[in-house]
């Protein structure tokens, strides 16, 4: 698959190169395409290296990793198959105008949060907005946890994969959120349709809020077991 990513910086670098690894393409955007390109040269090099869980699994032939090139806002929206959106809410506006309208009808993954955990506007979402801006298919996913997590090869914790919640309205775009997902490792979640990704931005605004004042957020959830009567899938 072809990935574009807008943004080329910490996200943009983890997702990025777990792409890479599992054998797609990706172009990355920025304000500097300089920087940019030594960046998309350091993500191919890191992604042909062998990880944890390529050596774990014997007998499974690894893909052959993709080439990451970068680009400018436009060429990057241009060349995806699926657009992820990485950028400061900061410069959220600007970039986006610079895209026009080459994300209409595409699938736009979402990860932006808000520039500060105390800045959530929790009446509408940094996702709708993108939708509205855009005319893309968007699916908000991989904002709840920390780049360093996305880093991981695979983020797995006590033997559990981690779980991505997925918001959104559009069959196409969620099915390839789900197979990037996957890719890293990790199960994807549905959560809703995309008017539920604000509670996943609060969500991400309360979570980061705890572990900024050193509690540990997850701690604060039972187990499944232990949350009430439910139907059984
Ligand atoms: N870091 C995390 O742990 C994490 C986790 C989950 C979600 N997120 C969200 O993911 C998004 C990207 O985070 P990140 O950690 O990758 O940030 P980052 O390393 O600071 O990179 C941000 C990207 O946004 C661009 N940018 C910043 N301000 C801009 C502006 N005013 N106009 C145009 N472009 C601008 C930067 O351009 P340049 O390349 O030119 O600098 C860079 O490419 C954010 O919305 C963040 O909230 C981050």
């Amino acid at each position: 698959m072809r990935i574009a990513i807008l943004g080329a910086g910490n996200m943009a670098d983890a997702l990025g190169t777990q792409w890479l690894r599992a054998g797609h393409d990706v172009m990355i955007s920025g304000r500097d395409l300089a920087r940019s390109t030594a960046l998309a040269q350091r993500m191919t090099a890191t992604a042909a290296l062998p990880t944890d869980a390529a050596s774990s699994r014997a007998g499974v032939v690894a893909p052959r990793p993709g080439v990451a090139l970068a680009g400018t806002w436009a060429e990057a929206a241009g060349y995806g198959e699926v657009v992820m959106v990485a950028v400061m809410e900061t410069g959220l506006h600007d970039v986006l105008r610079a895209v026009e309208p080459a994300l209409r009808g595409k699938p736009v993954i979402d990860v932006t949060n808000a520039v500060s955990p105390d800045a959530y506007d929790v009446s509408r979402s940094l996702a709708e907005l993108i939708a509205e801006l855009t005319g893309g298919h968007v699916v908000k996913a991989f904002n709840l946890c920390h780049v360093d997590v996305w880093r991981m090869t695979p983020p797995v914790f006590d033997g559990r994969p981690l779980a991505v919640p997925l918001c959104g309205d559009e069959e196409h775009a969620l099915a390839t959120a789900r197979t990037l997902v996957t890719d890293l490792g990790c199960t994807p979640v549905y959560g809703g349709g995309l008017g539920r990704a604000k509670l996943l931005e609060a969500t991400a605004a309360f979570m980061i809020g705890l572990w900024i004042g050193g509690a540990d957020a997850q701690a604060v959830l039972p187990p499944l077991e232990r949350s009430g009567a439910h139907p059984t899938a």
